[in-house]
């Protein structure tokens, strides 16, 4: 197994792997990427470069940057070619199972068997995935969040048998690259996708109910609860709120809502044991044994500066009204 990587490749240049690319290129390391044809593949790096220019342009990358991915991100002219000596390869072709096992299967047979193999998918497991992989040890799920060049988190989900060696190296390359890792366990969704469906799914059925409209949908979880999360978790927010507070909530919820809103046994074991969160120093996260007016402080000046923030970016409030002209 690579100890770290020097040169990476990116299978499928959409709108997930031309950003990967770009910010695997953009840390000033070789990156080739492949699409389903030269010309496409040429296209698409051309747009990269210009799409980094004009970032840079408007304040949100460096120069330095800028050189960096025109230096480093190259088009490949097929998986064959491009895979043969580099360290990592991050598949990105479309969320296709059929399309995932044969392009994976033309990945591994052409790498070094010492390469890491990666897949971006959104929910496919990765042990599935695997079955198709030759070397599987070195084959895990890395998957980055839409727009990929600007949010930090990234899921490493290794399966059953990934080697322990290769995680370790894809989260240093990840950090590397300037991104967050985050190991986490091979279930479909994984973490993000399951709990950004799960909301967009109650979502749905706010609308289909009748309750509100998608514009109130979406005004009450940008000004409300979606205020939060940037900045803290689910747990640590339940730990703020009180945990005896949210199971008094999630029995209401249940009873009218039925199990999907059910309590599980590290809430209630939680609260039986007296753990209520911040108000009385023990809850379910590290938050809830701080000093209240501490984490009051703290969490005062993120929801200042993100109402200032929201409040200097340009046009988001005209997004709210819609275009006549298109
Ligand atoms: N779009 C998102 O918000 C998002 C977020 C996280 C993960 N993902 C996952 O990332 C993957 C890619 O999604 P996307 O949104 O970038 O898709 P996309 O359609 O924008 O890009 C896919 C790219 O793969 C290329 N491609 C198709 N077949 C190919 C082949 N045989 N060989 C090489 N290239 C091929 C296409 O030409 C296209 O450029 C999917 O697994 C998706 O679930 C998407």
């Amino acid at each position: 197994m690579t100890a770290s990587i020097t040169r990476a490749a990116v299978v499928g240049g959409g709108y997930m792997g031309g950003g990967i690319a770009a910010t695997i290129a953009g840390a000033g390391i070789p990156c080739t990427l492949i699409d389903v044809d030269l010309t496409t593949a040429r296209r698409r790096t051309d747009e990269l470069i210009g799409e980094t220019a004009n970032w840079a342009a408007d304040g949100l990358l460096d120069q330095a940057e800028v050189d960096a991915v025109a230096t480093h991100l190259s088009a490949g002219t097929d998986i064959e070619e491009s895979v043969a000596a580099v360290d990592l390869v991050i598949e990105a072709v479309p969320e296709v199972l059929a399309l995932k096992h044969t392009t994976l299967a033309r990945i591994s047979a052409a790498a070094t068997p010492e390469c890491l193999i990666a897949s971006n998918t959104s929910t496919l497991p990765i042990g599935t995935l695997a079955e198709s992989v030759e070397h599987p040890e070195r084959f895990l799920g890395c998957h980055w969040m839409n727009p990929s060049r600007l949010i930090p988190g990234v899921e490493i989900i290794p399966w059953t048998g990934t080697a322990e060696e290769a995680v370790h190296v894809a989260s240093e390359f990840h950090t590397q690259v300037g991104k967050r890792p985050t190991t986490i366990g091979d279930v479909p969704g994984f973490i993000a996708n399951r709990l950004q469906h799960a909301l967009f799914a109650e979502a749905l059925k706010l609308v289909d109910e009748g309750v509100a409209t998608p514009e109130t949908v979406d005004e009450v979880s940008r000004n409300s609860f979606g205020y939060r999360l940037a900045a803290f978790g689910p747990f640590e927010v339940a730990d703020m709120a009180g945990l005896d507070v949210y199971q008094s909530c999630l029995e209401v919820e249940t009873e009218h809502y039925g199990d999907r809103f059910a309590s599980t046994p590290l809430l209630e074991d939680q609260v039986s044991a007296g753990s209520l969160g911040l108000k009385n120093g023990r809850g379910i996260t590290p938050l809830a044994s701080h000093d209240p007016e501490v984490v009051g402080a703290i969490r005062n000046r993120y929801f200042r500066g993100l109402t200032s923030l929201l409040e200097s970016v340009e046009g988001l409030e005209g997004l709210r009204h819609p275009r006549h002209d298109r």
